[in-house]
């Protein structure tokens, strides 16, 4: 049985000033009217093969969380509340300790609360092509084929061929090795030689299996989130992990954990319409845009204005002259950049922090 493992706890700093902590971008309706979490349980809540999502994030989101499922009618296994934040290999590993003893026997399908993948239909086939090699103890990560020289994502580069053209799982490979979030020439480097894959985040295993792996590379991190699952306690769907366990755990995400070292990785490769809406440039690139290339949001007036984003919170915003701009307007802060330089808005936010 395979179960969504749906991780809703990173803070969406690049996308401030929309993007906060009490509402970071996951629990936001950024794309479509939905919000990112809600359409993330909504890909994953027809499908027969699958059961319902465990669910795992900070502790101050738990209601927000519980009211977004129940407001589509997705009914969790469980939430998961971290104490603290820990970052993805902790999240994972809870999650595996909590399904593991409920079904020795549990596949979890990894995913982040805040994807766009456009093709639903071929994602499930992806899935479905992961499970029978899960079957045989891989652990499978989902690879994106590159369409731009993305520094903001981890690379996977494909070694041996794996599947078979009997059961399908053709044009399936072993992982060589991961890269994470390189510079912008080596990532047009991988980009030519045509042979890696955008780690997506996504990933299928068996719990149990993950559990083998994560124990033997990071040991200190299998225990205390084991620790934190057994003491920790459940009110109604809440099940909330032991504090000081789980703020022993050290922090790291699943990429450097274990999937970075694990000789069982193999990628398959994934052809879903997918984008992990980091940034406003890439929330831009899945946005309706009119002929001019611009995506607007709330009360916009536009004259001359070409390939921006505006977004307009709680006052007028009028725009003239300019293009590639990212223009977004909130009641207590307002952000101006240029669309090519995007990613440094993480740094307004780590800016912002440390003067507070
Ligand atoms: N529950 C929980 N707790 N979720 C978390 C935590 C945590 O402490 N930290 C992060 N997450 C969630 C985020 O909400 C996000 O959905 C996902 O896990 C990935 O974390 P990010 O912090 O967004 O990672 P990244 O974007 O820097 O890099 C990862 O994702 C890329 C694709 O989106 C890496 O796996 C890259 O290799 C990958 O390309
Ligand atoms: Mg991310």
């Amino acid at each position: 049985k395979i179960y969504p493992v749906i991780l809703s706890g990173g803070a969406g700093t690049r996308l401030w000033p929309l993007s906060r902590a009490v509402l970071p971008k996951q629990l936001l309706p950024l794309v479509t009217d939905k919000t990112m979490l809600q359409e993330t349980a909504l890909r994953v809540a027809d499908w027969p093969e699958l059961m319902a999502p465990v669910v795992v994030c900070g502790n101050d989101h738990r209601f927000l969380v519980a009211e977004q499922l129940r407001e589509i009618g997705v009914a969790p296994l469980g939430i998961l509340l971290e104490p603290s934040g820990r970052n993805t290999a902790p999240a994972v590993a809870a999650a595996a300790h909590f399904l593991a003893a409920i079904d020795p026997g549990a596949v979890m399908l990894v995913l982040p609360a805040d994807h766009v993948i456009e093709r639903p239909d071929m994602f499930a086939a992806a899935v479905r092509r992961a499970a029978l090699m899960v079957e045989e103890g891989a652990l499978a990560t989902f690879g994106i084929v590159p369409t731009g020289p993305e520094t903001g994502y981890g690379y996977i580069h494909r070694g041996a061929a794996v599947g078979s053209s009997v059961d399908g799982t053709d044009g399936c490979y072993r992982v060589d090795r991961f890269v994470e979030k390189p510079d912008r020439a080596t990532a047009q480097d991988f980009l030519r030689d045509g042979s890696y894959y955008w780690n997506s985040g996504m990933f299928l295993f068996r719990a149990e299996r993950f559990l083998a792996e994560l124990t033997r590379l990071r040991p200190e991190i299998a225990t205390a989130t084991e620790a934190a699952v057994r003491l920790g306690y459940s009110d109604l769907d809440f099940c909330r992990l032991h504090e000081d366990s789980f703020n022993a755990c050290p922090s790291d995400s699943i990429d450097y954990a274990v999937m970075e070292h694990t000789e069982r990785a193999v990628v398959v490769p994934a052809d879903i319409g997918w984008s992990d809406v980091g940034s406003w440039s890439a929330l831009w690139e899945v946005q309706q845009r009119d002929a001019n290339g611009n995506s607007q949001r709330g009360d916009v007036y536009l004259d001359g204005v070409a390939n921006s984003l505006v977004r307009a919170e709680s006052r007028i915003v009028a725009v003239i002259g300019v293009q590639d701009l990212v223009i977004v307007e909130t009641r207590d802060a307002v952000l101006i950049a240029h669309k090519d330089q995007v990613q440094r808005v993480k740094q307004v936010v780590e800016h912002l922090k440390s003067t507070a």
